[in-house]
C-alpha cells in the first residue's frame, strides 16, 4: 500500500494544498494530511480549526486521512510506517527550502522519499499568508479557499 504524507502549517489551507491534496491522491493509496503541531509559531488557527477545516474541504475524498504531529517529520512517519513525503511547488524559491527540508529528512532516515508535485498555474501566486492579510482588509478571496475556509477566515477578521 503506498502511503503518502502530506506535511505541512495549513494556516490555512488554500486551494493551492486542496489541489496538491488531490492530485496527490490519484497516484497513492492513502494520503495523510499531517499539520504541524509548532510551538514556536503563533498560528491564526488552532490545530483543531485546522483540522476541523481541513476534513471539510476534503470530505469527498475517502483515501484522505487528516491529523497532526509535533516534532520531527521522520519520527512521525517511522511511528504510521510511510515513507513517501509529498511537497508541492510554486516557484524557484520554494526550491531552495523544499532542497533542504528533503535532503536533512533523507539523512535522518535514507528509507524516506520526496516527491514534489508542480502546482497548478491558476494556484502559482497562493501563499496562505498572503490570504489572510487579503482576508483582513476585507478583499475578496474566494477564489483561493475552499468555501468553509473562507467563512473561517470572514468570522476570524470580522471588525
Ligand atoms: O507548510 P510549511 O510551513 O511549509 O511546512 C513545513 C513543514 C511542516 C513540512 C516542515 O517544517 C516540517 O516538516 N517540520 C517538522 C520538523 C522537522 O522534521 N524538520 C525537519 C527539517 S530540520
Amino acid at each position: 500500500m503506498k502511503i503518502f504524507v502530506y506535511p505541512g502549517s495549513f494556516d490555512p489551507a488554500t486551494k493551492g494544498h486542496i489541489d496538491i491534496i488531490e492530485r496527490a491522491t490519484n497516484i497513492c493509496d492513502k494520503l495523510i494530511v499531517a499539520i504541524l503541531v509548532n510551538n514556536n509559531k503563533k498560528p491564526t488557527f488552532s490545530v483543531e480549526e485546522r483540522e476541523k477545516q481541513l476534513k471539510e474541504a476534503l470530505k469527498g475524498n475517502s483515501k484522505v486521512e487528516v491529523t497532526s504531529f509535533s516534532g520531527l517529520l521522520v519520527d512521525f512517519m517511522k511511528e504510521i510506517n510511510a515513507t513517501i513525503v509529498i511537497r508541492g511547488l510554486r516557484a524557484v524559491s520554494d526550491f531552495e527550502v523544499e532542497f533542504q527540508l528533503a535532503l536533512l529528512n533523507k539523512n535522518q532516515n535514507p528509507d524516506i522519499e520526496t516527491l514534489f508535485m508542480i502546482t497548478s498555474p491558476e494556484y502559482l501566486y497562493l501563499s496562505s499568508s498572503m490570504i489572510k492579510e487579503i482576508a483582513m482588509y476585507n478583499g475578496n478571496i474566494d477564489s483561493y479557499v475552499p468555501k468553509c475556509i473562507k467563512e473561517a477566515l470572514e468570522k476570524k477578521y470580522v471588525k
